[in-house]
């Protein structure tokens, strides 16, 4: 729509994972390079988490292109909510083996014949799980497994596991504490800071052929931009491609600090309110500092009473009251 006015060749923002719009930040270069290290030097497990829309799939389709250019062969599941048997099918039948009608045992058996046959011919393979924070215990525990497909000097299946930080949690539960054991290499991608908002929204702006993104956004816009973001590229696309559907409509050839405030106060990205868990989680936490402050409350009573009926007590308990004044 506002493609011609702007003097664009395409969507500068459009909010899908395009590798052609990479912008190499210091933290996506070492993450991207240490995915494809671990992969290729069959690290066996390697895992990338970080914040929702920060571009961990991004990273994974970058990483897919630059495997399929070295001959690697990978499933690759995005969609992890499936029983162990309906994963196994899933990621059987992405490397091209037949899947129906097969029970657990075969599904294994056939993937540990093929996975064999690859080593055999020094050929690599990987098992990619994106959204890897809602894999159950049970299905991480599968994947757990499916690490012991190994020769005495290599892992037969290099596995990478992307989710957001939950993952991270999961990871940390003692039920899981062998997967955990067994991750050769982890990365973490965070928000951009100022400097990378403004690389990476005049990067887009270039690639879609804006000949001059400075003046279009102007450094105090692209600053409330990243205010208004916190650096989260997925909203810093929003608020960019929405700021240029305004611009459009009032044939204005400058986006305004203004403009960019006026659309997050539209999109409500200054109202986060708590998960329920959290807020549970909370309310948890205060339930038991009341519980504490009674059982101090009941404690110092108690040892007033002591204090009339001993008089020895005195001292002891003076000073006791004395410590613990604040709470009372
Ligand atoms: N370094 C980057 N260069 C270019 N675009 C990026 C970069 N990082 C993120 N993006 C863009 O931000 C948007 C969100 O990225 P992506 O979908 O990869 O996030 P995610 O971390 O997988 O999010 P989620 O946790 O919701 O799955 C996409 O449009 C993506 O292209
Ligand atoms: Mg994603």
């Amino acid at each position: 729509m506002y493609k011609g006015f702007y003097h664009l060749t395409r969507n500068p923002f459009e909010i899908t994972p395009d590798p052609s719009f990479l912008f190499a930040t210091k933290k996506h270069n070492e993450a991207l390079a240490s995915l494809y290290y671990g992969v290729r030097r069959r690290k066996g497990f390697v895992v990338l988490t970080g914040e929702v829309g920060t571009g961990k799939t991004l990273l994974v389709r970058c990483l897919l292109a630059l495997l399929n250019q070295a001959r690697v062969s990978y499933a690759y599941v995005f969609n992890p909510r499936l029983s162990p048997k309906e994963f196994l099918e899933y990621i059987a039948g992405d490397f091209g083996l037949p899947a129906t009608g097969k029970t657990k045992g075969e599904l294994l058996l056939s993937l540990g014949t093929y996975l064999i046959g690859r080593h055999q011919k020094n050929l690599t393979t990987v098992l990619v799980v994106d959204e890897a924070h809602y894999l159950s215990t049970e299905l991480l525990e599968e994947i757990r497994l499916l690490t012991n497909l190994e020769t005495p000097q290599a892992k037969l299946l290099q596995i990478l596991l992307v989710g957001q930080p939950e993952l991270d949690e999961k990871l940390d539960s003692t039920d899981l504490r062998q997967l955990k054991q067994r991750i050769a290499l982890r990365s973490h991608l965070h928000p951009l800071t100022l400097d990378e908002t403004a690389g990476y929204i005049y990067r887009r702006l270039q690639i879609a052929g804006h000949p001059t993104p400075a003046e279009l956004l102007p450094m105090e816009t692209i600053v409330e931009v990243h205010q208004q973001s916190r650096g989260y590229p997925r909203l810093i696309n929003t608020l960019c491609e929405n700021a240029l559907i305004c611009g459009y409509a009032s044939r204005s050839q400058t986006i305004t600090p203004e403009m960019i405030a006026e659309i997050a106060a539209d999109f409500r990205l200054n109202v986060v309110r708590p998960s329920r868990a959290a807020q549970a989680g909370s309310e948890a936490h205060a339930a038991e500092v009341e519980r504490a402050a009674r059982t101090l409350l009941e404690l110092y009573a108690s040892l007033r009473k002591a204090q009339e009926l001993e008089p020895d007590l005195r001292m002891t308990v003076a000073a006791g009251a004395r410590k613990h004044e604040p709470f009372i």
